[in-house]
């Protein structure tokens, strides 16, 4: 048993969406957050600059004494491969626990990935995929547009610039008679709905935040690192810009309020 705090960390708000699922699964884990805000987004940077980010995030965690670290970010655990084996914590990324459940829910064995353009132009989930199943097709789209339009709450399914974007990049990929499609980014389950009512609610629609939760939940009951508290956890905030904005728009995200517990600190000393 550990009561120590485990550690996440998302390029701004799109993590939140782990930490939910994360919330649900292990109600008694101590949680601290850490959103990049000041650098978000990461997906249309350099593979260089996201693993030197990758790595001082997790520093900034590791810091708090965390017994698990979990990257919330498509973006880093699509392009900062390296990161495991540098900490000395165990670890985990969104990738792997989300391909695991689009492998075993397909049944045609035709599954659309969407995420950041890093995260697509890594090929991450398809060659993740292919290491579960090797005859499924993958089909990948990036679309770069989804992370601006989730920060500044064009969320609604019933938003007719919303609608569109999700049409456009989404239309290509229905195409190909996929029957399910990854949210390979974690800004992603925040339009979930709206991408569901543009494609049919028939598509199986995987969250990493929420496989990755499931996934996290189980590698710390292997190396016994359960919280064994019966109080609910407390959730404490990190961002690296002003946290006004943040208060709030995580509010929504969490479902939960998480006003005064908000703290911003300069990630660059990491
Ligand atoms: N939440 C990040 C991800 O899952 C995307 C945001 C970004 O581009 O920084 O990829």
């Amino acid at each position: 048993m550990n009561n120590a705090p485990i550690g996440v960390f998302d390029s701004g708000l799109g993590g939140l969406t782990a930490v939910r699922e994360l919330r649900n699964a292990l109600p008694h884990e101590n949680i601290i957050y850490f959103g990049d805000t000041g650098r978000v987004p990461y997906g249309t940077r350099s593979n260089d600059t996201i693993k030197r980010y990758a790595l001082q995030d997790a520093k900034f965690l590791l810091k708090h004494k965390v017994k698990m670290i979990i990257a919330a970010c498509g973006t880093v655990s699509s392009v900062a491969t390296n990161l495991t084996h540098d900490l000395p914590v165990p670890y985990t990324g969104v990738v792997s626990p989300t391909c695991y459940e689009a492998a075993r829910v397909s049944k045609n064995k035709k599954v659309g990935v969407i995420g950041t353009s890093a995260t697509i132009n890594s090929h991450s989930y398809r060659d993740r995929i292919h290491s579960f199943d090797p005859e499924i097709e993958v089909i990948e789209q990036d679309c770069p547009l989804f992370v601006p339009l989730v920060e500044n709450g064009f969320i609604d399914k019933n938003d007719p610039i919303t609608r569109l974007t999700i049409e456009r990049y989404l239309t290509p990929v229905m195409e190909k008679n996929v029957d399910t499609v990854i949210l390979g980014c974690t800004h992603y389950p925040i339009i979930r709905e709206a991408i569901a009512s543009v494609i049919g609610k028939e598509i199986n629609l995987i969250d990493s935040g929420r496989e990755t939760a499931i996934y996290a939940a189980k590698i710390l009951k292997e190396n016994n690192l359960l919280n064994d508290s019966d109080k609910n956890g407390e959730c404490s905030f990190y961002v690296s810009d002003t946290p006004d904005g943040f208060e709030n728009v995580a509010s929504v995200f969490l479902g939960e309020n998480v006003s005064h517990k908000v703290e911003q600190i300069n990630i660059e000393l990491y």
